[in-house]
């Protein structure tokens, strides 16, 4: 298995062209069983979990085909042959679930797996399942599959979510465009990926206004035909480059990033003396200063996100003073403090909040990635440390980021991925 191995302690300098957002490719990707024609998607990142998708959508019976030697363009188009989505494909990723809305809407019946994916908690699936049982499907859990049918169409339906749930909210906009009637979606998930969806849909000739609120209306159409989309940048990954530059007191320019995807994290690493600002090819970062702590909750967007807690911790740990990192979202997402209590943070955990003692410095050591946000904050943290640091178990780092060791060693990081 490859390893990671990180000589920290140098600053960051230069320029990272941010990818296109694994969160926004994935439903994306799920939206080509909505049509028969071609949906052609451009800015797709090179990652193992589009890599899974492309697996899955095949086994369907759809083509997914690279239109350039990169594979930044891919086209997906053809008719659903086989409506199981099996066990095998999905325990890989758990945003395989995405292909359930779109496969009951258009072929009236599947055959899913429960999916699988990081461990950071128990991760149900129950709001996917009400709100199409609310449209009309009937669904049975049977041998660790979930068994979904509609006699006919699915039909519109007034849904009120719980709880923000970006998957099911991305599910059901899929499922409601194909839909008999009309389709409200409240406390809907308001993450720009959830807006690039939506703007493709209407692309390809879905009805949905609200686009950005928490409000969906959808009024269904009989059929959806082909568009081409071009995915937005990686919110997340420009994220975990901001925290990498301020570790390290380095300056970098994230091509691409969008700082208005950005706000809540602009803001928290403003308060940590790190400078943050829009620049005509994306967003510069840069920190001169002595880093400082600064108290953190994770909440659906535009709050903090969840997925870069891992990332801004591992910066909070060599700052000065004490900060607070709460996580509201996932129930098992601290799993990168004892590592990084191995390198010399000061991390304790208590209930849903990790309080940060500041140390002066980290050091290198072999370290255990445990999922794709936990193992690049070990990443972040053997940036900035004295000595070696080893990442084994580099997987879950392929899963979600590009090409990253060589994103961080154009800037002068020393990072070399050691093939096992
Ligand atoms: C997506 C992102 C993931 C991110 C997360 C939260 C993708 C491919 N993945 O995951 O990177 O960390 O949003 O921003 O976009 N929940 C239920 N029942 C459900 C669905 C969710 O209880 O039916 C709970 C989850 O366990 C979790 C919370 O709701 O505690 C939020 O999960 P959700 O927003 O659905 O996350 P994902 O779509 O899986």
């Amino acid at each position: 298995m490859d390893r990671i191995r990180i000589r920290g302690g140098r600053p960051l300098s230069g320029e990272i062209a941010i990818s296109g957002a694994k969160n926004a490719a994935l439903p994306l990707m799920a939206a080509g069983l909505l049509t028969e024609e071609r949906l052609i998607l451009a800015n797709v990142p090179r990652l193992e979990d589009i890599r899974t998708m492309t697996t899955l959508l095949a086994q369907h019976g759809l083509e997914v085909a690279p239109l350039d030697p990169e594979r930044r363009r891919l086209a997906i188009g053809g008719l659903i042959r086989n409506t199981e989505a099996p066990y095998d494909i999905m325990r890989k990723m758990r945003a395989s679930i995405l292909v359930l809305g779109p496969l009951l809407a258009r072929a009236g019946e599947a055959r899913v797996s429960l999916p699988g994916g990081c461990a950071i908690g128990t991760r149900p699936v129950d709001l996917h399942l009400k709100g199409l049982e609310q449209m009309g499907a009937e669904i049975r859990l049977e041998g660790g599959y979930i068994a979904a049918r509609v006699a006919g169409r699915l039909r519109g339906a007034s849904i009120v979510f719980p709880s923000v749930s970006v998957g099911a909210t991305e599910n059901l906009l899929m499922a409601a465009s194909l839909a008999d009637g009309v389709t409200e979606l409240s406390n809907a998930a308001r993450e720009p990926e959830i807006e690039d969806l939506a703007r493709c849909l209407n692309a390809m000739g879905a009805r949905i206004g609200g686009i950005g609120t928490g409000h969906l209306t959808i009024e269904g159409v009989a059929r959806l035909s082909g568009a081409e989309h071009s995915i937005m940048p990686d919110r997340i990954e420009a994220g975990t480059y901001a925290c990498a530059a301020a570790v390290t007191g380095g300056e970098i320019v994230l091509r691409n990033a969008r700082p208005d995807h950005l706000g809540a994290v602009v803001r928290t690493l403003g308060c940590s003396g790190v400078d943050v600002s829009e620049t005509p090819e994306g967003m510069r970062v840069a920190r001169r200063n002595a880093l400082a702590g600064a108290d953190v909750m994770t909440e659906p967007y535009p709050g903090f996100p969840t997925d870069l807690q891992a990332q801004f911790m591992a910066v909070m740990a060599v700052a000065e003073g004490a900060s607070m990192i709460t996580e509201t979202i996932f129930e098992n997402r601290f799993m990168h403090v004892p590592e990084l209590n191995r390198m010399g943070a000061r991390i304790n955990v208590h209930g849903s909040s990790a309080i940060v003692r500041g140390v002066p410095e980290l050091s290198g050591a072999p370290v255990m990635a445990s999922d794709l946000r936990a193992s690049v904050s070990l990443i972040v943290a053997g940036l900035a440390a004295h000595g070696e640091t080893t990442v084994n178990r580099v997987y879950h780092l392929d899963r979600g980021y590009d090409r990253i060791e060589q994103k961080l060693a154009a800037c002068g990081a020393d990072i070399e991925r050691i093939p096992g």
